[in-house]
């Protein structure tokens, strides 16, 4: 792992279980998790949790993000919609590694309902401890920048 990073979390309610065991495996690695919910199982709209953790990264509150919904997709479409945020969705480790390493994504999404929680550890693992390798993916993020300036 490098050096210790602030780190929010949130899902929707198909995600409650496996977001408070990601939080309990970074939190013993030494990361700043801030947890910003739902606590409940009840039925809830994944659009503003995925919008809420990304505007704390937007905002600078925190520097990495981890989302989950059913599938992972829902709520990585609606944190994408927050100017800035590069946020993928990762079902195996080496996708994990290459959208920090590549991609210089701030936010992994996962789907509760399409990996374990073993693999998803291990993809949490590969997110967090792969950094941005710049250079001509440094290009490549400033062209993807660049797509969303022009509106
Ligand atoms: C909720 O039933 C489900 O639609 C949601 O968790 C997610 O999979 C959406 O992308």
């Amino acid at each position: 792992m490098t050096t210790a990073k602030r780190i929010v979390l949130s899902s929707d309610h198909a995600a409650i279980d496996l977001r408070q065991a990601i939080a309990a495996h970074i939190s013993a690695k030494g990361f700043e998790v801030e947890d910003i919910g739902p606590t409940t199982t009840e039925s809830t709209h994944y659009p503003k949790h995925g919008e809420a953790a990304a505007r704390k990264i937007a905002a600078g509150e925190a520097d990495l993000g981890i989302i989950l919904c059913g599938t992972g997709q829902g709520i990585m479409m609606a944190a994408n919609k927050v100017p800035g945020i590069r946020c993928g969705v990762c079902m195996d480790t080496f996708s994990a590694r290459m959208i920090r390493e590549h991609n210089n994504a701030q936010m992994l999404s996962l789907g509760a309902r399409v990996v374990g929680d073993a693999l998803a550890l291990d993809i949490v693992d590969a997110f967090l401890s792969a950094e941005f390798e710049g250079g001509r993916h440094g290009t490549r993020v400033d062209m993807i920048t660049a797509i969303e300036a022009q509106g």
